[in-house]
């Protein structure tokens, strides 16, 4: 029986929104101080990295079908406010993040397949078709970002997989290094990080498989090489720095399940009129912009996901 720390996210908002506005402020008054305009929208350069291989691929044509309502969260703000319990509860983890090495990097492509394999990133950033899609993204402690994410569909991954007939889902692991990421010191913790999907889901057009943002690599905070986005699910299911995906016919048990089944299932959809016991869902907080709006069901992808979860009534589909 695990005994559970108070998780990261769960500090209330009012803790949570002030460190925001402080590390924008402080960016901002750095920028401004030291190097001007221009130089604000960098955060790379405040995390020095080895040159990805990868860089060359950048920027990737962008798909115009994915469009947004809202502007796009500044790279700054996104950068600097971040989930990835790995590196610690905070959202200040950018820094602490760079210590994961993301080459050479492998993803085990196992279970029920017609063929389990490893695929090292660069391998399969070859046999895929990158694209920018503009997403959403809403968090379940109430705060939302939008982001011109780089990546491939999900469909691809799962056509690349050939998954066997009895396969239904799909389990996506992290990396599992204790040493670099002290997170995985805390054994409260069901460690690795681990969450799914259905393979109905994952070769839904909005399901995507995300290796870079703002027109370059994936930054180590946002979940470099290979994470998950799936925008219409709150933001917990989108697995950061992917080692492993299993194709299985047993629906996986996700991280936050397993630290706190009452709180966390498997659907996760987005949905403002269910609360989270301790957040309710009606608005967001816009990251970077210092306003609450409305939630929207299904974060506004309806359309596009709705039909997948018809005659599932009986399921906890949210939260
Ligand atoms: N992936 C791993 N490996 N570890 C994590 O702690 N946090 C999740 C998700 N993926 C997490 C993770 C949560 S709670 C959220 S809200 C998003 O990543 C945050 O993504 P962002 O930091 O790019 O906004």
């Amino acid at each position: 029986m695990h005994v559970i720390a108070r998780k990261g996210w769960e500090i209330p908002e009012s803790l949570a929104t002030p460190e925001s506005v402080f590390l924008n402020r402080r960016a901002l008054l750095t920028g401004a101080g030291a190097i001007g305009a221009g130089a604000m929208l960098a955060p790379g350069a405040a995390f020095a990295q080895k040159a990805d291989p990868s860089a060359h691929l950048y920027p990737v044509p962008r798909n115009e079908n994915f469009k947004l309502d809202r502007a796009l969260t500044p790279e700054d703000v996104n950068a600097r406010y971040n989930n990835f319990y790995e590196f610690g509860t905070t959202k200040n983890i950018a820094a602490a993040a760079q210590r994961l090495q993301i080459r050479p990097w492998t993803i085990k492509i196992d279970g029920l397949v017609e063929k389990e394999r490893e695929i090292g990133i660069d391998d399969l950033l070859k046999v895929v078709q990158l694209e920018e899609r503009l997403y959403r993204m809403r968090c379940v402690e109430a705060w939302s970002m939008t982001v011109p994410w780089s990546g491939f569909a999900m469909k691809q991954l799962v056509d690349l997989a050939k998954p066997a007939s009895g396969a239904k889902f799909i389990r996506i692991e992290t990396f599992m290094d204790p040493k670099i990421a002290p997170g995985q010191r805390q054994v409260w913790y069901p460690w690795p990080y681990v969450d799914g999907c259905t393979i109905e889901e994952a070769r839904n057009d909005l399901a995507f498989m995300v290796t870079g943002a703002y027109g370059k690599p994936l930054g180590n905070q946002f979940g470099a090489p290979l994470r998950v986005h799936m925008p219409w699910k709150y933001g917990f299911k989108a697995v950061k720095s992917i080692r492993r995906i299993t194709f299985t016919n047993e629906r996986p048990v996700s991280f936050w399940e397993k630290a706190q089944a009452s709180e966390y299932g498997f659907w996760a959809n987005v949905n403002p009129a269910i609360a989270h016991p301790r957040w309710s869902q009606a608005t967001e907080e816009v990251l970077g912009e210092g306003r609450r709006v409305p939630t929207l069901i299904w974060n506004g992808y309806g359309e596009f996901v709705a039909d997948m979860y018809k005659g599932m009534e009986g399921e906890k589909l949210f939260i």
